[in-house]
Order: structure tokens, then sequence, then C-alpha cells
């Protein structure tokens, strides 16, 4: 499972590349907000970031947009910026038109706020590359959301479609298990989320106990 970083904040970006080699990064337009910074300047940052690797970085289009037209005018512009840029537009008719017009033009297509099977199916059929389910959100709402991404791959695989689910707005370290268990292909999460998921009390629990033996060990001074 490939791990995407969920952030606009170029100090994040650059901590997540150098200590874990994330595999990709995605942005909403929430992250973009808490970046602090106009978007054309975060986009250009994060450009710059990435430039010359392969990994995916999902920008998302103007989320006021519901004609099609537009949003491919937009979409296009977004994936002039950088061959990693891939246009994250949320999942209805108007986006999902968009989707195949883009696809078909060679834009890698992210299709976000996908709360249903029937939502990726649609997304899938319309040629996107990712398609992000939001666990976080769902579970935030009393629903299971394990089991959405584990019958949207087995929808996918039955099918033979090629897009890869992002298993999205993950919370904690238990929703990225139950991500991978299920066969989610990516997950995207926060900083201290990861951060988070690194860390266990047992863990902590085992580092004392060692340095207690050790330092009990004849021969071995305390640190
Ligand atoms: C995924 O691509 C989205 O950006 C995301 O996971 C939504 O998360 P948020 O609820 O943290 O904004």
């Amino acid at each position: 499972m490939k791990l995407f970083l969920d952030s606009a904040k170029t100090d994040e970006i650059q901590y997540a590349l150098e200590t874990w080699d994330i595999d990709g990064l995605t942005t909403n337009p929430r992250h973009v907000r808490d970046s602090g910074k106009p978007l054309r300047v975060v986009l250009s940052e994060i450009a710059e970031l990435f430039h010359g690797s392969d990994k995916p970085v999902s920008v998302e289009v103007d989320p006021h947009l519901t004609d099609w037209r537009e949003i491919v005018a937009q979409g296009r512009e977004l994936a002039r910026l950088s061959p990693n840029f891939v246009v994250k537009i949320g999942v209805g008719e108007g986006g999902l038109r968009a989707a195949r017009e883009l696809a078909a033009a060679g834009v890698r297509i992210n299709v976000t706020l996908v709360f249903s099977v029937a939502q990726a199916w649609h997304a899938a059929r319309a040629g996107a590359a990712y398609i992000s389910p939001f666990l976080g959100w769902k579970e935030q709402y009393g629903d299971s959301a394990c089991s959405l991404v584990r019958d949207i791959r087995t929808m996918l695989d039955r099918h033979s479609y090629q897009a890869q689910i992002i298993a999205a707005a993950v919370r904690n370290t238990q929703q990225i298990a139950e991500a991978a268990i299920a066969g989610a292909h990516c997950l995207t999460a926060s900083l201290t989320t990861y951060q988070d998921s690194f860390r266990s009390p047992y863990t902590t629990m085992g580092e004392r106990i060692f340095q207690d033996a050790w330092d009990a060990t004849p021969g071995h001074k305390p640190n």
C-alpha cells in the first residue's frame, strides 16, 4: 500500500519526503487554506518539491464548479503546471463528465468525496486513475468505513478496472490497518496520524524494560 501525505504545508511535505520517502501527496481546498498561502504559490512550491520524481500529487479544482467544460478547462490548466499533478475532481455527474474528457486527453484524475461503491464504479468507468473514499468522514457519522474499501476493491478487480483506491481522510492507526487489510492501493493521512502509527505504549514500555536491563548488566554504563 502506497503512503501519501495529506497536506499542503511545505515543511510537512519536506519532512515526510525525507523521513519516510512518501510515495505521493494529496491536497484539498482545506489543506491549501491551512497552508496560509495563495493557491498558485502553494502549487508552485509543491511542484518544486516533487520535481524530477514520478510521485503523484493530487490538486483539486475549484469545488464550486459544476459545469463540466469549466472543470475540464481548469483541470487542463492544473495539469500543465507539473507532470506530477493529478487533477482531483468531486464525484458527481458534471465532475465525472469532465473526468472522462480529461482522462481521454491523458490527464490523470483522482475522483474525490467518494462514499459508495456506485460512485466508485462511475469514477472507474470515467477512467479515473485514483478513487478516494473518505474513511474518517464516514466513521465520524457512525458508518463503517473498512467495508467500503473492501467492496470497492472487489468491484474494481471483478471488472478489471485499472483505478487505484486511495483510502482518504484516515484519522488513526486502526483505520490504517483496516484500509491495508481491505485492499486499498494507497492511503493518505496527516503527518500526525502517521507519526502516531509508528508508536505503541507497549513499544515504549519494552524500550524501558530493555534500557533497565542494559543498565543493570555488568560492564554497561547507564546513559
Ligand atoms: C483526500 O484526498 C482528502 O484530501 C482528505 O483525505 C480529506 O481529508 P480532510 O478531512 O483531512 O480534509
